[in-house]
């Protein structure tokens, strides 16, 4: 992969300088989910993108560190929004809104159980596959949404946006940073890709 352009180098510089994250955290994470999500360095770099005051979302680290078969919740992108960051048997991490798509009960994580099994909502045993939010079972009638977490270089773990059921991550993180900055979005190649 080639490095980044100066254009690109100055958009970040400026990002990073307005961010609530700290210079050093900021980089980690952009230098991580750039391998990890497989999008473009400067969007991605928008993505974590926070600025004071806004009302929205800012990159919230939910763990210190994160074991296969552990999760933990915490709430995103608002403080109403129940989430939950789980890295799988299998060492990969995924996010999800806890809210379940039939009523709104919460979904609890089963680590004793498969993955395509391992998400369970209680009320009414709706079932979702922990790796792709998927409806395995029961009534809920759409996936649950996606909330895109990262790991930093030191093992801690960020949600830095949402996608939506069907919402691929580039299109979350653009509608994201489109809400926060149309300016930016459109400079990071949001209005291209999506
Ligand atoms: S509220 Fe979750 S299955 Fe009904």
């Amino acid at each position: 992969m080639s490095g980044p352009t100066p254009e690109e180098r100055a958009l970040v510089d400026r990002i990073s300088a307005d961010s609530l994250t700290t210079r050093r955290d900021y980089l980690r994470i952009v230098a991580t989910v750039s391998g990890g999500l497989a999008v473009g360095s400067t969007l991605v770099s928008a993505g974590v993108l926070h600025r004071h005051g806004d009302g929205t979302a800012a990159p919230l680290k939910v763990a210190d560190r994160l074991a296969p078969g552990e999760a933990v919740t915490f709430d995103y992108p608002g403080e109403d929004d129940r989430a939950m960051a789980i890295r799988l048997a299998d060492g990969s991490l995924v996010g999800w809104s806890t809210v379940c798509t039939h009523l709104a009960c919460g979904v609890l994580w089963r680590d004793n159980h498969a993955e395509q099994d391992g998400l369970y909502c209680p009320c009414h045993e709706g079932v979702f596959n922990a790796r792709t939010g998927e409806v395995t079972s029961g009534p809920p009638p759409r996936p649950l949404p996606k909330v895109l977490v990262v790991e930093d270089e030191q093992g801690a773990v960020w949600a830095i946006g949402t996608a939506r059921s069907g919402e691929s991550e580039e299109a979350g993180l653009c509608r994201g940073l489109r809400e926060r900055d149309p300016a930016l979005a459109e400079r990071a190649g949001c209005g291209r890709r999506s």
